[in-house]
């Protein structure tokens, strides 16, 4: 059973957990063997704040190496949605995440929106620059939850998420599970540059009210 720092998510608007049970890590692994985590299917980029679709990664890959002579994006990465509904798997991962947001906040699961996933992929040179990800008061949005998945990730292969500035730093590894409160803080944040071959993988989802 996890427990989440409650008291640190809402005093300084993020927290941090590493998932130890074994059935949900083992749902993890199973998820990486989606379509979506396959590299020949990464074409959605998100390039500052447009969305693009490319016919390939190849395409979208060599637009990326070519932004420098149009400006340094705000942020790059492929996003690519997952549908939670498809199957056994998404279907867990997203109610673990509805039951973490359950405890966190005090709130029943059933004020709570069934959670969506995404995955956000960074390969090399890819980077997000500080941004915060646009709470609302707590009116619809209650957090964001980033579920790392990289597993043999190493700290020279960069990719850090660097919480206010540098009041906190954390390695993407695989099982890592970083909240974000967006009721009452919102905090800025930002991803480093990847330095290393391996891409970047991160399940992204923003829990809202029902
Ligand atoms: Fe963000």
């Amino acid at each position: 059973m996890i427990k989440i720092d409650k008291q640190k998510l809402l005093e300084k608007g993020c927290c941090n957990f590493t998932i130890t049970d074994s059935n949900l890590l083992s749902e993890l692994k199973s998820l990486s063997l989606k379509q979506e985590f396959q590299p020949k299917n990464w074409k959605k980029l998100r390039w500052s704040h447009w969305g693009m679709e490319f016919l390939s990664t190849e395409e979208a890959l060599d637009f990326v190496d070519h932004y420098q002579y149009i400006g340094e994006p705000t942020q790059c990465y492929f996003q690519m949605p997952i549908n939670s509904n498809e199957d056994s798997i998404t279907k867990a991962v997203s109610n673990v995440i509805k039951s973490w947001t359950s405890e966190a906040y005090d709130i029943d699961e059933s004020e709570i929106h069934p959670p969506a996933l995404c995955l956000n992929i960074m390969p090399k040179g890819f980077h997000i620059r500080n941004h915060r990800d646009g709470g609302d008061g707590g009116k619809t949005r209650l957090v964001a939850f980033l579920i790392y998945m990289n597993e043999d990730w190493t700290d020279t292969d960069g990719g850090e998420l660097v919480i206010h500035g540098g009041m906190e730093t954390i390695s993407p590894k695989f099982g890592r599970v970083v909240m974000i409160d967006l009721t009452k803080h919102d905090i800025e944040h930002e991803v480093k540059l990847i330095t290393g071959d391996k891409s970047r993988k991160v399940l992204v989802s923003f829990v809202n009210k029902s």
